[in-house]
């Protein structure tokens, strides 16, 4: 195998999610422990030095203590070079969460072994069976004590509806936490309690045929429901397949604690060996292999002014073929030219790495001039295809919005269109009239103050929002069929358009679209937008 080939083929890249305080930070942070960071784009989102470093323009996400971006951060470990693509934990980004799976090819699952399956990790959960990519669960915080180990596992079944297969068992809870059993090997692994919290905390492993040893190392209680455990569980839970894994219909399940370091290296070699390489990708000329040897990518996530001093925006992409050279120009298919891209860079929290190269897998951010709207793809010049579009949101609140120094219309119109292209909001107009009505749309009304605050501050316009009672929006998949200005729908229903002159119908409620589907013939409605 030549170098660019074993260069893609060791790449693991996965996003990691849970609900809020589960512990994915502090997983996150021990990785790095095992591996050096060498890269971090956007931040860790880490306690105190590292989020301001990165978000200072958003103050809001500081004053809620809620991380509003996500971040992606890259290291090596026992030969893998892993990328880690952070997703934003509060309800209202799940839009942005979306975008952040579709750049990952598997994803870990956190979850609180005192709290079992939390509303966010449903939420974010739904959004990765879209995806089918596999899921990896790891089961934090058994230093703590921990629900019913069977109950976890039918939570995890049942509220989310797929299948676990257990890797390995934990021995106890809280206080009495004494290690893992490893049931592939069928040994006890058990860590020092002294060391623990370090890389180098000692652990060692007793194989269960050792009864005594056992015994006397975790002692007979332990001992006793252990083996029971385990009979009932090789009697009930699905046999590990690695083909089931990699489908998303079965996540090996792992227990641990991050805080302490307990079964994050055994998560870490079992995830990198069972996650897949980078995974081929949808085009509209058919499915594109990372191994091919022209580079392409796709666009997934924008951020604005990361770095005020700077007002600058970051693209970030996720490379889907071949090797990304800084010094080669690259063709962008929605501005139909060919480009060098600028300061391609990885972002070390507060400083930036400009690179030279990086490879199919590998997630990085250039700067941009305004160019780049989420979902484009880049190629290599004279090889045209997109890539297949990241589905949009159907947003859920809308408000009409208004400048009120009518003297800063362009301004106004530049940061709507700005914040509008990088996925925070939607924008509609009214379908009869011209540019002045501007009808916003969001999928979580913190999105509404973001925009607010984002014009105030970035654009130095201040709006006003007056909200509209429309609750579903729908696009109509067969526009070019139904002659949308004689349409009619109920008498609440209205028929806006949006930047690209598609138009879309507002509905205040279920009923409404059914009325209007019956009144009119032929006419085909859709949840989704298309980037
Ligand atoms: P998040 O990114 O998923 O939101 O969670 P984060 O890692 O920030 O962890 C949330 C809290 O849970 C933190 O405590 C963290 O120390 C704690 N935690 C994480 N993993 C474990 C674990 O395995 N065991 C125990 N007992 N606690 C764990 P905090 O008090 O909110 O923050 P801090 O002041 O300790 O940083």
């Amino acid at each position: 195998m030549g170098n660019f080939d074993k260069e893609i083929e060791r790449r693991r890249t996965f996003a990691i999610i849970s609900h809020p305080d589960a512990g994915k930070t502090t997983l996150t942070e021990k990785f790095l422990l095992y591996g050096g960071a060498i890269n971090l784009a956007g931040s860790v989102k880490g306690k105190a030095t590292a989020r301001h470093a990165v978000s200072d323009w958003m103050e809001i996400e500081k004053e809620r203590g809620i991380s509003v971006t996500s971040s992606v951060l890259q290291f090596e470990y026992d030969g893998y070079c892993v990328n880690i693509l952070d997703t934003p934990g509060h309800q209202d980004f799940s839009e942005d969460t979306y975008r952040t799976l579709m750049a990952a090819d598997s994803a870990v699952m956190v979850i609180d072994a005192s709290k079992g399956v939390e509303a966010q990790t449903r939420k974010l959960f739904k959004v990765c069976g879209m995806r089918g990519i596999p899921i990896f669960t790891f089961i934090n915080k058994l230093d703590r004590d921990a629900l019913d180990t069977f109950e976890l596992l039918d939570q995890i079944e049942n509220e989310l509806g797929i299948a676990t297969c257990p890797i390995n068992w934990p021995i106890g809870s809280g206080k009495g936490f004494k290690g893992v059993f490893d049931r592939h090997n069928n040994k006890v692994v058990m860590f020092s309690d002294t060391e623990k919290g370090t890389k180098e905390g000692k652990s060692w492993e007793i194989d269960m045929e050792y009864q005594d040893e056992l015994k006397e190392s975790i002692g007979e209680e332990a001992y006793s429901t252990l083996k029971d455990e385990i009979e009932l569980l090789d009697g009930a839970a699905a046999e590990f397949d690695l083909k089931k894994v990699r489908e998303g219909k079965l996540t090996p399940v792992f227990f641990g604690s991050a805080l302490t370091n307990f079964g994050v290296e055994i998560f870490l070699n079992n995830f990198l060996s069972m996650s897949t390489t980078p995974l081929p990708r949808k085009s509209d000329i058919g499915i594109i292999d990372p191994m091919e040897n022209d580079f392409s990518a796709f666009v997934f996530k924008i951020q604005a002014n990361m770095n005020k001093a700077h007002r600058d925006r970051i693209a970030f992409m996720r490379i889907c073929s071949g090797k990304f050279e800084a010094s080669r120009e690259v063709y962008h298919m929605q501005g139909g030219k060919s480009l060098r891209l600028s300061q391609p860079q990885q972002i070390m929290a507060d400083d930036r790495k400009i690179l030279d190269t990086a490879y199919a897998g590998d997630i990085i951010g250039v700067f941009d001039p305004g160019i780049f709207s989420i979902g484009d793809t880049l190629t290599t010049a004279g090889n045209k295809f997109n890539y297949e579009g990241i589905p949009t949101f159907a947003p859920e609140h809308f408000a009409r919005v208004r400048q009120i120094d009518t003297m800063k219309r362009k301004q106004f119109m530049k940061g709507i269109t700005q914040i509008a292209q990088e996925g925070a909001i939607q924008v509609f107009q009214e379908f009869n009239t011209g540019m002045e009505e501007i009808i916003v749309g969001v999928v979580g009304v913190l999105q509404f103050e973001v925009l607010k605050y984002r014009l105030e501050n970035e654009y130095n316009v201040e709006i006003r929002m007056d909200s509209l009672p429309y609750e579903h929006i729908r696009w109509i998949e067969n526009k070019d069929e139904i002659d949308v200005a004689k349409m009619s729908g109920t008498s609440d229903m209205k028929k806006v358009k949006d930047m690209k002159g598609n138009p879309l119908l507002l509905f205040v409620n279920e009923w409404s679209i059914g009325m209007t589907v019956d009144r009119n013939k032929g006419l085909v409605l859709s949840e989704f937008g298309r980037n």
